[in-house]
């Protein structure tokens, strides 16, 4: 049970749809007049937040997935040696890409993901996160969407995982230090 492992709840169920709802409102102005939008979600961690933000994207668009991982079985955070381990299923030139993520920590998956894409002749290479950690930052990234900057906690649900359970839980909590710590 979740329960036992719940610090506290950071971000409520409906604060985070009443802020996705801002964001897809926001994407929807933002590229209005460009019609290769291209959502990239990153697997697995984006995928509810994918979910929803799709749904409050009211231009037409294609969704893709891109599955990373870092390297370290079992590392709670990247070490900087990223891999693909799924690429994206069509060619990306041209399109314009925005790249849907969970989390923003210490830079490192999404300075590897943006340079990939970029060689690939993209028209426009954006990044849109749910959660920012700033402090955790070592890589500078230019963020164009964030839901929330969050403290330096490890935090699960709504896509991330604490040893890849519980994301699908309707809210970020913060997982106990005892926990997080073992
Ligand atoms: P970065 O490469 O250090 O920016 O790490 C980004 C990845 O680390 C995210 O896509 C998550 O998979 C994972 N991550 C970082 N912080 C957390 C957290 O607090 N909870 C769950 N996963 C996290
Ligand atoms: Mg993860």
């Amino acid at each position: 049970m979740y329960q036992a492992l719940l610090e506290e709840v950071l971000i409520d169920a409906p604060t985070l749809q009443h802020r996705i709802a801002e964001l897809g409102a926001q994407i929807s102005r933002d590229y209005d007049d460009t019609s290769e939008l291209l959502l990239i979600c990153i697997l697995k961690g984006g995928v509810v937040f994918l979910t929803d933000l799709m749904r409050n994207i009211t231009i037409p668009h294609e969704i893709d997935f891109l599955a990373v991982s870092s390297y370290g079985a079992g590392a709670r955070t990247s070490m900087g040696d990223v891999r693909i381990v799924m690429d994206l299923s069509r060619n990306v030139q041209g399109k314009h890409l925005l790249i849907v993520e969970d989390i923003i920590d210490s830079g490192h998956t999404l300075k590897f993901v943006m340079e990939m894409l970029a060689a690939r002749k993209p028209a426009s290479v954006r990044l849109c996160t749910l959660l920012d950690k700033p402090s955790r930052r070592t890589i500078d990234i230019p963020v164009d969407y964030v839901g929330f900057r969050i403290p330096d906690k490890f935090v699960f649900g709504y896509g991330l995982d604490l040893d890849e359970k519980y994301r699908n839980l309707p809210f970020v909590g913060v997982v106990k230090k005892d926990v997080y710590l073992k």
